[in-house]
């Protein structure tokens, strides 16, 4: 049995069995394994540490023995017993399906695919229920390579609801670089695959043109052979959007344009279209006001401004991840467990951040945690770059703006005019908005007499962290009323670096 095969009986299997699919990491595992290599080579291939992917491995080998009630699975068994478990389960091999244990699980098997849109001369409209979990119709070659330590349940619940329940049909994942939107997105697709007849993930990096992006849609969702729908290479916008719109209406799709931020003019305010991709704009217009049964899932460090965006159209802010950054500062070699939320919390909850600062601990401090936030000064070191890319972005005003709350002692009401502002009260507020796009400010709000960020954000988590008065300034908020915005402490460190290097 080829190993594809084998780890789609698996997945499948599991599914049948606990309600959950394979993750990333764990999918990655049992199919490398199926090959052949071991943790060391699976580790190096996945990017991940050695130990976690043994811990996830002894994980995964117990949970297919429960569900298998098979005894002692490991790395060296794992294929042949497999193999005889689905060979001697299964009931039918001529069948395009695969009965396991009385449990019929659809399962495209390599020459048995079950037809599928994309096979048909003449595509039909799909029935929704139908249970469409052929891998056939879905492409993420261009998606990362990415596994997940934690869901993210809350933001999972929302955007399910807003897909299957409201049916959105624009979503944004708005967040810093590194936040997880694309993790998020992966982890959304693995759970309402099978709502959706095609799935397609396009990385904005890879198309220099709107009309190259849309052929490469329509080319999956109808190879160049099919000659009723056939597209010349590069169409007229207006025709490649109706064309698009088209198949949206005809099969529910699901369209993730990762990395949208790459439209936007840096050097201008949030969500300015570049000169030659205003024509994004058109489409999302499009997409958001014509009556479809799909949905378009855009990944973006910015959020895009969708003319008509009515109530088809949604952005969730995603914000520092707790549980993701203590399970990962458990992958290190760290000490001092009692001042990790500390460091977290200093770093924004940033999943991609807090790896890069435990590189750091574990160079400069030998993992002593205590002693690395002993540092007078907040420390970069490699996040610097980030931080540079972001800040090329900026239009002057957002970066006068951040210089400027970066002195601040406290959290800024924006609602009083500022002395020591150097522009005019309604350039503050512009400059404010338009971070707030780009999650580069966060809004304050007043509950129970302490200052919260709207819904995830790290201050929740700050809260619970005293020692960090001296650096986050969020408890000194007067208790008055107002309209209270802060900024990130890593984002303020590098504020002040940067204007310390201009001076
Ligand atoms: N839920 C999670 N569990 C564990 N690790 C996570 C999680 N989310 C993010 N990470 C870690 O953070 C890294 C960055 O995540 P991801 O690539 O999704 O960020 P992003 O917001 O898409 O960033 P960018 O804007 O640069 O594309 C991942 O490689 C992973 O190591
Ligand atoms: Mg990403």
């Amino acid at each position: 049995m080829d190993v594809q095969t084998l780890v789609e009986l698996t997945d499948n299997l599991l599914f049948t069995k606990t309600g959950k699919h394979l993750d990333s990491l764990q999918r990655v595992i049992l199919q490398s394994t199926l090959e052949g290599k071991k943790y060391p080579e699976i580790a190096e291939n996945s990017h991940s540490k050695y130990n976690h992917v043994k811990r996830v491995g002894s994980e995964l080998w117990q949970l297919l023995e429960d569900v298998l009630k098979e005894e002692d699975i490991k790395q060296s068994n794992a294929r042949s017993i497999l193999e005889n478990f689905y060979f001697s389960h299964i009931s039918n091999t001529a069948n395009d399906w695969v009965n396991v244990n009385n449990n019929h699980i659809n399962i495209c098997r390599e020459n048995k695919q079950s037809p599928s849109p994309k096979n048909k001369s003449s595509p039909t409209p799909t029935d929704q229920n139908q249970n469409n979990t052929n891998p056939e119709n879905h492409d993420l070659s261009e998606a990362p390579d990415l596994y997940s330590l934690c869901d993210r349940h809350t933001e999972l619940t929302t955007l399910k609801q807003w897909i299957n329940e409201n049916h959105t049909r624009i979503i944004t994942i708005l967040g810093l670089a590194g936040i997880g939107k694309s993790v998020l997105a992966l982890q959304l697709i693995e759970q309402i695959k099978d709502k959706f007849d095609y799935i397609i993930w396009r990385n904005i990096d890879n198309y220099p043109t709107l009309e190259s992006l849309q052929t490469s849609i329509i080319n999956f969702l109808s190879p160049p052979d099919s000659s009723s729908q056939k597209t010349a290479d590069f169409s007229p916008a207006k025709t490649t959007n109706n064309q698009l719109i088209n198949y949206l209406r005809k099969y529910r799709c699901l369209l993730i344009f990762d990395n949208l931020q790459e439209i936007f003019a840096s050097g201008e305010l949030a969500g300015t279209y570049l000169p030659d991709h205003e024509n994004y704009g058109k489409l999302f217009k499009q997409i958001a006001t014509s009556s479809h049964q799909s949905c378009l899932l855009l990944l973006s460090q910015e959020e895009p401004k969708i003319e008509l965006g009515n109530h088809y159209c949604h952005t969730l802010k995603i914000y520092g991840f707790l549980e993701a950054c203590k399970m990962l500062l458990q992958e290190r070699n760290l000490t001092d467990e009692d001042r990790w939320l500390e460091l977290i919390n200093l770093y924004g909850g940033n999943p991609l951040w807090l790896n890069i600062i435990a590189d750091a601990v574990e160079d400069l401090c030998d993992g002593n945690v205590a002693q690395f936030l002993s540092c007078s000064t907040l420390y970069l070191g490699d996040l610097e770059p980030i931080l540079e890319r972001i800040f090329q972005r900026l239009s002057e005003l957002e970066k006068q703006v951040i210089f400027w709350i970066a002195n601040q002692e406290t959290a800024v009401d924006i609602s009083i005019t500022p002395a020591d502002f150097p522009h005019s009260h309604s350039d503050l507020w512009k400059g404010i908005q338009s971070l707030k796009r780009r999650c580069l400010v966060e809004k304050l709000r007043e509950t129970e007499g302490l200052f919260e960020g709207e819904c995830h954000s790290p201050l929740h988590i700050w809260k619970e962290t005293q020692s960090l008065k001296r650096r986050c300034l969020v408890e000194k908020v007067m208790e008055t009323e107002g309209s209270f915005f802060t900024i990130q402490p890593v984002i303020k460190s590098f504020g002040k670096m940067l204007l310390a290097s201009e001076q």
